[in-house]
C-alpha cells in the first residue's frame, strides 16, 4: 500500500496499536458485550450504531457503512494521508520508522496537504521566534502582556508575530528552500500580479496557529495590534484547512472536555486563550465562521454537554437558531451562557475571575428554553407579542426532523408561551411546507448499491457475502471452502478478490482482518471487509455446510438454466452438431451433480439452509 514503509513495519504498527484506545480518544465509547459502541463521528445519529471490535481490531458503523482498521479510522476522522496515520501510530506506540523512509525517500510522494503542513510548521516557528526573540516583536509582546496573556500561554499556544513589511515570511521560506508555488498553495504567501513573486498574507499581526486534533498546524488567524480593519484575517481554505471541520483550541481542550464531559463554544481566539489561562481549558472557538454540523459531530466525541457562549445580539441569536436542529438531532445537551452587556468571555473572565465565569455556566439555560425566554423578552406576552414569538420560533421547530423530538419542543413552547398546541402545530406544518420537506434530512449512503450493478443475481451476491462473513468470523470453515473451490466460483469481482486474500493469508487469526483491510487499496473495499467481519452471527459447522451447499445449488441451477437456454437455441437453429455437444455437456453436468464427493453427499440437503436466515442480514 505504501511503498516507502516496509511491510514488516506496517504489521508491527498494526500489532502494537489498539483500535479501542485510539478511537476512544475522539469518540465516547461504551462497552456493549464483546464490542464498544458510540455515536458515529461520520454521520448524524442519536443512538449508537458505531461499533468497535477489540477482537477484530476494526470499526464499523451499521448506520452509514463506514468501517475499517485503525489506519482507516485516523485517515477518515482526521482527513490525513495513510502515511500520516502510520506516523501518528508509530509515534504513539513507540515503533521506530527508518529515518530515510520518513523524509528524503518520499520527497516526491508527499500529498499537497503534507507540503502545506510543513510550510505551516516552518511559518509557526518563524512567527513565534520573531515574537519572543526579535526586537521587531516587542510591540506585539507588550500588546499580549497588556491583555493579560502570560508567557506560559504564549508558549502553550505557540503564538507569534508576523512582522511589518511585505515579504519577511516569503523570504524566510525561500531561504528554507520552499518552492514558491508551494508557498502560494499554503495561502501564507500571495502571488503578485506581476513578476512572479509574492507577498505575505499576515503583516504586522499577532498570529494564532490553528491546529487539528493531532496538533499539526493547519492554518493561522491574525489580529491587528490596534483598531484598524479588518481586525482579524485567517488563512484561506486549503487541502489542510477546512474551516467547517476545525475548531481553534480543540487540540488543547480535548482532555479537559473529557474530564468535565462538557465543552464551551466561544466566539474568538482571545476568549479561548483567556479561559484557558484561567484554568477553564474546555473552551474552543470556530474560525470566524459559524458552528457547523461537522463541528458538533466532532465535539460530541469529547463531551455530552455543550455550553454555547454567544454574543446575544441578533446575529448571535440567528447563529444559534441555525444549529439547534443539529444539536437536537445529535442528542447533545446544549445550554446557553449569557454574559452581561458588553462583555465577552475574555473580558469577563479577566475582570471577574474563573469562579464567576463558572457561576454563569451553572446558570446556563437549555437552548430551547433560552430561545423561548429571549423571544418572550423581545415581544412580550400580549396577543400580538405571542404571534410574533411564534413567528420567531416556528422555523426552528419546523426544522427538527424527528417528529417525536419536535412534538416535545412544540409542547414546551405552547406551554411556556400560553398558546394552544394545535395552533402552533398548524403554523409549523405551514412552515415545513414552505421550507420543503426533508430540508434537513440525513444523508443516505447508498453503500449497498455497489453490489448490485454488475448484472450478478442478488441471491448469488447475498450468498457470497454470507460466505465471506463466515470465513472471517468462523475460520475453521476456510479449509472446506478451499477444498470445494467455492471462492473461484464467486460472481462479484470484489468479493472474489477478498475471498482469495483470505485463502492466501498467513499468520495469526487476530491480525487477519486489519491486515486484509490494509491490503484493500480503496476505502470501499476496506469498508466492505469491515462490514463482512463486523456481524455477530453465531456460526456452527452444520449451518456453515448448509450455507456452502446452498451456494453450490444456486450455482448449479444457474448453470443448468444457462445450458438449457443454449440447447433451446440450438434446437431452433437446427444445428445438430452443437446440439449434440450441448446435450453431452448436460449429461456430464447431471452426472457431476448426482455423484458429488463423499463428504458433500453426507451433508447435502439434510435441510436446505433456511432462506429466511440468509435474508435476515442482507
Ligand atoms: P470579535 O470581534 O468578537 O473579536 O470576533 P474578539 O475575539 O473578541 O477579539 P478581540 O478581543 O477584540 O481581540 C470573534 C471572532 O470572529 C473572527 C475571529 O475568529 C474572532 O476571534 N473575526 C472577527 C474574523 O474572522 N474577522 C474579523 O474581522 C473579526
Ligand atoms: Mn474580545
Amino acid at each position: 500500500m505504501a511503498g516507502w514503509i516496509p511491510d514488516e513495519k506496517l504489521s508491527e504498527i498494526r500489532n502494537a496499536s489498539d483500535i479501542v484506545e485510539v478511537i476512544s480518544e475522539s469518540v465516547l465509547l461504551k462497552r456493549a458485550g464483546r464490542n464498544y459502541v458510540g455515536l458515529c463521528p461520520f454521520h448524524s445519529e442519536k443512538t449508537p450504531s458505531f461499533t468497535v471490535s477489540p477482537e477484530k481490531q476494526i470499526f464499523y458503523c451499521f448506520g452509514c457503512g463506514a468501517g475499517g482498521n485503525v489506519f482507516n479510522f485516523l485517515m477518515k476522522h482526521q482527513g490525513i494521508s495513510f502515511f500520516e496515520a502510520t506516523r501518528t501510530l508509530a509515534q504513539r506506540y513507540g515503533v521506530s520508522l527508518p529515518e530515510k523512509t520518513s523524509a528524503s525517500k518520499r520527497q516526491g510522494q508527499r500529498t499537497p496537504r503534507e507540503r502545506i503542513l510543513e510550510i505551516n510548521r516552518l511559518a509557526m516557528e518563524y512567527y513565534h521566534r520573531i515574537l519572543l526573540k526579535d526586537p521587531k516583536g516587542e510591540a506585539a509582546k507588550s500588546y499580549l502582556h497588556g491583555r493579560g496573556i502570560t508567557d506560559t500561554v504564549i508558549e502553550a499556544f505557540s503564538l507569534g508575530y508576523a512582522p511589518k513589511g511585505w515579504d519577511a515570511l516569503a523570504l524566510w521560506l525561500e531561504r528554507k528552500q520552499i518552492p514558491r508555488r508551494a508557498a502560494f498553495r499554503s495561502g501564507l504567501v500571495i502571488p503578485r500580479r506581476k513578476g512572479g513573486g509574492g507577498y505575505d498574507r499576515f503583516r504586522d499581526r499577532i498570529v494564532f496557529p490553528i491546529r487539528d486534533l493531532s496538533g499539526q498546524v493547519v492554518g493561522f488567524g491574525g489580529r491587528v495590534l490596534d483598531e484598524s480593519l479588518p481586525k482579524y484575517i485567517n488563512s484561506p481554505e486549503t487541502p489542510a484547512f477546512q474551516k467547517g471541520r476545525i475548531l481553534f483550541g480543540l487540540d488543547r481542550a480535548r482532555k479537559a472536555c473529557r474530564q468535565r464531559d462538557s465543552v464551551m463554544i466561544v466566539e474568538g481566539y482571545f476568549d479561548v486563550i483567556s479561559l484557558h489561562q484561567k484554568g477553564l481549558q474546555n473552551a474552543v472557538a470556530p474560525l470566524g465562521t459559524g458552528v457547523t454540523d461537522d463541528h458538533i459531530r466532532l465535539l460530541r466525541g469529547f463531551a455530552r454537554t455543550f455550553y454555547l457562549v454567544f454574543d446575544p445580539d441578533a446575529a448571535g441569536l440567528r447563529a444559534m437558531e441555525r444549529i439547534v436542529p443539529t444539536l437536537i438531532r445529535e442528542n447533545v445537551a446544549a445550554r446557553v451562557v449569557t454574559l452581561p452587556e458588553g462583555k465577552d468571555p475574555d473580558t469577563f473572565v479577566r475582570e471577574k475571575g474563573a469562579e464567576a465565569f463558572s457561576g454563569l455556566i451553572t446558570h446556563a439555560l437549555p437552548v430551547m428554553t433560552f430561545l423561548i425566554e429571549s423571544a418572550k423578552r423581545r415581544h412580550g406576552l400580549t396577543p400580538s407579542g405571542k404571534s410574533r414569538i411564534v413567528s420567531d420560533l416556528e422555523n426552528v421547530l419546523a426544522s427538527i426532523d424527528d417528529p417525536v423530538n419536535r412534538s416535545i419542543f412544540v409542547k414546551d413552547v405552547a406551554e411556556q408561551v400560553g398558546i394552544p398546541e394545535q395552533a402552533l402545530l398548524e403554523r409549523i406544518r405551514r412552515a415545513r411546507e414552505r421550507g420543503g420537506p426533508g430540508r434537513h434530512r440525513q444523508r443516505t449512503t447508498g453503500k449497498e448499491t455497489h453490489f448490485q450493478d454488475a448484472g450478478q443475481s442478488a441471491p448469488a451476491l447475498r450468498l457470497e457475502r454470507k460466505i465471506l462473513s463466515m470465513m472471517l468470523q468462523y475460520p475453521v470453515m476456510i479449509e472446506e471452502i478451499r477444498k470445494r473451490g467455492i471462492v473461484g466460483r464467486f460472481t462479484d469481482p470484489t468479493l472474489k478478490a477478498i475471498g482469495h486474500w483470505i485463502l492466501e493469508a498467513e499468520g495469526t487469526w487476530e491480525a487477519l482482518i486489519p491486515e486484509l483491510i490494509s491490503r484493500a487499496k480503496d476505502t470501499d473495499t476496506g469498508e466492505t471487509i469491515a462490514q463482512l467481519a463486523a456481524g455477530e452471527d453465531s456460526w456452527n459447522t452444520e449451518g456453515c455446510l448448509k450455507l456452502i451447499r446452498q451456494f453450490e445449488i444456486h450455482l448449479e441451477r444457474t448453470e443448468r438454466a444457462a445450458l438449457n437456454t443454449r440447447i433451446q437455441a440450438a434446437q431452433k437453429e437446427d444445428d445438430p452438431v452443437l446440439l449434440a455437444a450441448l446435450l453431452k455437456e448436460k449429461q456430464r453436468m447431471i452426472h457431476r451433480y448426482t455423484h458429488p464427493p463423499r463428504e458433500v453427499m453426507e451433508n447435502a440437503e439434510k435441510t436446505e439452509y433456511s432462506q429466511k436466515e440468509s435474508e435476515r442480514d442482507s
